[in-house]
């Protein structure tokens, strides 16, 4: 199963990137978990630009591409005035009219449990654009903080147990996708 895991946060040492490295080193059978670095390199979204017919800017081919080559999506992000970071908001913005996040598993990775508006929103947004949201992979988990880096998380056996649980919901939603809509 591929994954491609996207932070919503684009500090260097963030909670939310930690926790999805933490994720890809996990090392579990038939797992290959890819973390997505191109957030900051994607333009601000523009109607115009995203017409039928039309190119788009090479980012974001790039992003569509990586998505559709996936079997699901993990996002991990933190909150920002009580709703979802701009730069992955506007990323989202870019998948809106492409065919790639339909029906796509998603699981959402919250790491601060108090931040619980830009997970709602993400949510909706997500929903909105006919993702399929994965119920055992939309977790909080008290990681911001506590100065945990990938390894200080898998040395949780508790933060470790509920991320193997979340690829284990990640595998089982991903199994069950109609193939109508998978991507080669
Ligand atoms: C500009 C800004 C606004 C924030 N607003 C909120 C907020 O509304 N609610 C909240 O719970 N945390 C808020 N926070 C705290 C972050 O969500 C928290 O520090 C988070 O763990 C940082 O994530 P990161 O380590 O992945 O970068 C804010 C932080 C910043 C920098």
């Amino acid at each position: 199963m591929r994954l491609l895991t996207i932070s919503g946060s684009l500090r260097a040492h963030s909670s939310s990137g930690e926790l999805l490295r933490a994720l890809a080193r996990l090392g579990m059978p038939e797992i290959d978990a890819e973390i997505y670095d191109g957030l900051a390199s994607l333009p601000h979204f523009n109607p115009d630009l995203d017409r039928e017919g039309m190119a788009l800017p090479a980012p974001v081919q790039a992003l569509r591409q990586s998505i559709a080559e996936a079997d699901g999506l993990l996002i991990s992000s933190p909150e920002y005035a009580h709703g979802v970071p701009g730069s992955l908001k506007n990323a989202l913005d870019w998948l809106v009219s492409g065919p790639e996040m339909v029906y796509k598993p998603i699981g959402l990775l919250n790491p601060s449990p108090r931040s619980v508006h830009a997970q709602a929103s993400l949510a909706e947004t997500l929903r909105t654009m006919s993702t399929t949201l994965v119920d055992g992979a939309c977790i909080a988990l008290p990681i911001s903080g506590r100065g945990l880096d990938a390894d200080g998380i898998l040395a949780n056996e508790e933060l470790r147990a509920r991320l193997e649980q979340v690829l284990d919901a990640m595998r089982a939603a991903a199994s069950l996708r109609s193939p109508l809509v998978k991507h080669e």
